[in-house]
């Protein structure tokens, strides 16, 4: 396992679209391995595969201890509506309010290859469309928003 180097929101490589993994071999492995590590010390919520440099369709989430992997996802289902202060390990910037669904489905392959569907809300449907975001190139900071009164949360999430 490595820790890889971060890639940059200055750096336009960021903005390019990952494609589908069609092998799911030792190679992805070392990826997601190498991911974990590196989100481990960035301490964040989650991380793509752009953010390392490599434009496929992957990316790790990291909440509340709980670790996931997605290969190849796709949010099936959206509903309802939160406002949370998002970061980015990419992007040297203050965290700022995003308007994301409230609950998501998402369908992914792990990292053998098998499918799963995956309903989830709050903090972790929040992570998870940011992470879905990176690999079409699009950061929380082409998103931020103003919260309607009262539906503002204050935490901060990566
Ligand atoms: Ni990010």
């Amino acid at each position: 396992m490595a820790i890889r180097e971060i890639v940059s929101y200055t750096d336009k490589f960021i903005r390019k679209t990952s494609k589908p993994v069609k092998v799911f071999d030792e190679k992805l492995w070392e990826l997601l391995d190498d991911m974990h590590e590196t989100l481990n010390v960035s301490q964040g919520a989650g991380l793509s595969a752009v953010q390392v440099g490599v434009l496929k369709n992957v990316f790790i989430i990291n909440i509340n201890g709980m670790s996931i992997e997605f290969i190849n996802p796709v949010i099936i289902k959206k509903s309802g509506e939160q406002y949370k202060k998002e970061g980015c390990l990419s992007v040297s910037e203050p965290f700022n309010y995003v308007k994301r669904p409230k609950k998501i489905t998402v369908k992914a392959y792990d990292r053998f290859g098998n499918p799963f569907m995956l309903e989830c809300e709050d903090w972790t449907a929040v992570c998870i469309c940011h992470e879905a975001d990176h690999l079409v190139g699009v950061l929380y900071i082409d998103k931020i928003c103003v919260p309607p009164l009262g539906k503002e949360e204050d935490e901060d999430c990566v």
